[in-house]
């Protein structure tokens, strides 16, 4: 443990203690044959997470937590494995797993360092996972280490945009104003104890993906339907039909 890096140290202690808050919405996620994802269950022909061949692929999920997306994966015929930094989240995966009958490898630890050999994966995915509460300078070369050439990485994260309008105090939706500076944007702390997220700017999230191996296929900037409602106070849905909240990446590992 102590040779965790701090973030991933302090981001363990609150994922274990924010576990049981998310056993209901896993639940639910677990029930569910179509999958839909982010804060606004956004459906999955919109946005196009899943590649359609999925079968016989070997597939990791990156910061799993009760690894809903990794059952969606095994459904459609993957062989997947689930990584996630908090024991008491993959408590809740397990009892899932079990009630669902799949046997899938839950691997506890940190998507920076994962004890698979290298061109182990075709498919990479992380939905507010590593892709939100790991370092990009090291997950990202990490996942592009564990895939093989012309896999794929997809991850669906906070948009840098909201991320410069949401203000600091906890339950305090995103404000048409910009609150915070672009340049220098990478790690952040909110006030209290909430852990540590990294916001990065699209030049930056290019610039990694890049220089790790991998060539972006796609940046889709997520737009909420009329109606749309999320449990989660820190965007409402005015402001998400206006600018996107929410963003999802493709990438592929040069061959
Ligand atoms: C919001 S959950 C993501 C799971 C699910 N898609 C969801 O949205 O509920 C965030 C998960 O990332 C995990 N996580 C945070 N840092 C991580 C790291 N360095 N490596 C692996 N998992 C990590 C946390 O333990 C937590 O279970």
């Amino acid at each position: 443990m102590n040779e965790l890096p701090e973030h991933v140290r302090r981001n363990r202690a609150l994922w274990d203690a924010w576990a049981r808050k998310y056993v209901v919405s896993g639940e639910a996620n677990w029930a569910r044959d179509n999958p839909t994802w982010g804060i606004w269950g956004i459906p999955e022909a919109q946005v196009g997470m899943l590649p359609d061949d999925l079968a016989g692929k070997d597939a990791i999920e990156l910061g799993c937590g009760t690894a809903y997306v990794s059952a969606w994966l095994a459904r459609r015929g993957a062989r997947v494995v689930g990584v996630d930094n908090s024991e008491a989240q993959l408590a809740t995966a397990r009892r899932l797993q079990h009630e669902y009958g799949f046997d899938f490898p839950l691997l506890h630890g940190n998507a920076e360092a994962i004890p698979y050999p290298d061109a182990s994966f075709d498919f990479a995915i992380s939905e507010y996972g590593a892709c939100l509460w790991a370092d990009p300078q090291r997950w990202v070369p990490e996942a592009a280490r564990l895939l093989r050439p012309g896999g794929r990485l997809v991850f669906l994260v906070n948009s840098f945009l909201m991320a410069l309008c949401v203000p600091a105090e906890d339950g305090v939706a995103a404000t048409d104003r910009l609150l915070r500076a672009a340049f220098g944007m990478y790690r952040i702390e909110w006030p209290g104890d909430f852990g540590v997220e990294f916001h990065l700017s699209h030049g930056d999230w290019i610039r990694v993906l890049r220089l790790s191996g991998f060539e972006i296929e796609d940046l889709i900037e997520v737009r909420p339907p009329v109606g749309a409602t999320t449990p989660y106070p820190f965007v409402t849905l005015e402001w998400a039909r206006q600018w996107p909240c929410e963003e999802v990446w493709k990438a592929r590992k040069r061959a």
